[in-house]
């Protein structure tokens, strides 16, 4: 018999490892207490944009392996609980808020059957599991706690989830391990390593991951920066170091840099979790990386300035992606919306356009306009902003904008558009890191 698993928090990554287990043939109970959230999962809608999900979503609750609740109490029928709660930044500091972890495990425990396995895929600061392990081993104590993080991208969350590129369990005794093999038998069948690891050390591989992806980026936008000063071109620059294997191609697009409901609040909350273990030095980079990645935002608006003037009052701005980055609807830190909400602050009359952001932007600049197409966005435009690379835009066709905008000038905050063609139409291209 297959362990039934329960699925406490339905977001990004509950819901999306929810609905994977169950292709994998088991039953998933998926619980979180947004009334709302649950009705709209029950019916196969998905309260987020994310490729194939809402259809394989679909599929499995057509099978009838797969259902969601609000009622805490339907995990007394299931063996293995993944706990996939968000653990935002918290508005007065750096750290992590473990409100809603705590308050999942708390939820939980009177619902936990002798034997139960819970299993923690939020990302976390260093240490919470083993409190929590301590906290179930009161409430509980006939239940054990693993950690098993995820390291699924948005816009490739079915991919990273059934073909990751590796499986991370923390566990404290064999029989956890041997619970987790059963449930990833279908993805370990695939030849995924398979890392066994204590506690501490699972939840740490999560945020080094993240902060080592954060200082790549971070890294090549400082290139840029310095190829802006000596007049070289960071995209050849890129493309030359990532030749070494060592070094590797990707994560080195230049641009303005990493946003999301990730990288900017792991690599914070790590170096949060950092000063409390009195390590803080050992991180004291990040700050920087930190820096590096928020100062790619500001050159572009100064890039602005310099291609019109330093007052952008009435200056009609259009921009191109509000999305933090392709193939996804998150607006969280997204580098786009902040650049734009920084220049209608400071004046312009921005305008906005994003293939599947505009509600969630929206929601979040209810102030800020949108345009229903690319075209409307830049109509009668002085300068258009291309700071999400959505293949709608990579596809535009240059010599046609320049017939709707006031002023044929653009800035790729992604160097991700053709230039020469840009260019040939008769435009003036501002990438950033490259000779302009
Ligand atoms: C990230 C991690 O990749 C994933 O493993 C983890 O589980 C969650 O956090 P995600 O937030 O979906 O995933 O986005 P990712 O693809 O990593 O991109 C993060 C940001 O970096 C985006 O804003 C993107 O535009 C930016 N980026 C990425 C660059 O600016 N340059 C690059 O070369 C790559």
């Amino acid at each position: 018999m297959k362990p039934v698993l329960s699925v406490i928090g339905t977001g990004y990554l509950g819901a999306t490892h929810a609905a994977c287990m169950s292709s994998l043939g088991f039953t998933v109970i998926g619980i979180d207490n947004d009334a709302a959230k649950v009705a709209q999962l029950s019916r196969g809608e998905l309260p987020f944009y994310e490729p194939d999900l809402e259809n394989l979503l679909r599929a499995e609750i057509a099978s009838g392996r797969l259902t969601f609740t609000t009622d805490f109490s339907a995990a007394l029928s299931a063996d293995v609980h993944f706990v996939c709660v968000g653990t935002p930044q918290m508005e007065n500091s750096l750290a992590a808020d473990l409100t809603y972890v705590r308050g999942a495990i708390t939820a939980l425990a009177p619902h936990l059957k002798s034997g139960a396995l819970v299993v923690g895929k939020s990302t976390v600061p260093v240490g919470t599991a083993q409190a929590l392990a301590a906290q179930l081993s009161v409430s509980a104590p006939h239940a054990d706690l693993a950690w098993n993080p995820e390291f699924l991208r948005e816009g490739f969350a079915i991919e990273d989830t059934l073909r990751p590129n590796r499986l991370v369990v923390g566990v404290t005794n064999d029989r956890a391990e041997e619970i987790l093999k059963e449930v990833y038998a279908p993805i370990l069948e695939l030849g995924t390593p398979w890392i066994r690891a204590d506690l501490p050390t699972s939840e740490l591989v999560k945020v080094a991951a993240n902060s080592f992806l954060a200082t790549k980026i971070s890294f090549i936008n400082a290139m840029a920066e310095i190829c802006e000063a000596a007049g070289g071109d960071v995209t050849i620059l890129a493309e030359a170091i990532g030749y070494d294997p060592r070094i590797g191609n990707k994560f080195l697009q230049a641009g303005i840099g990493f946003g999301g409901g990730c990288l900017p609040k792991d690599i914070r909350a790590f170096m949060a979790r950092a000063e409390e273990l009195g390590a803080q030095q050992a991180l004291e980079f990040l700050r920087e990386i930190d820096a590096i990645n928020m100062r790619a935002r500001a050159r572009v608006i100064d890039v602005v300035r310099s291609m019109l003037t330093s007052d952008l009052t009435l200056y009609k701005i259009a921009v191109l992606g509000a999305a933090f980055k392709p193939e996804s609807d998150d607006v969280r830190d997204s580098p786009a919306l902040d650049i734009a909400a920084q220049l209608h602050a400071a004046g312009a009359l921005v305008t906005i356009h994003d293939p599947k952001a505009m509600a969630s932007a929206g929601k979040r600049f209810p102030s800020l306009n949108f345009a229903e197409s690319a075209q409307d966005c830049v109509s009668g435009a002085d300068i258009v902003l291309h700071l999400t690379e959505w293949r709608e835009y990579r596809e535009i066709d240059p010599v046609h904008f320049k017939t709707l905008v006031k002023t044929p000038l653009i800035i790729d905050g992604r160097n991700a558009l053709d230039r020469k063609k840009w260019v040939a139409a008769g435009w003036t291209f501002h990438a950033l890191g490259r000779k302009n």
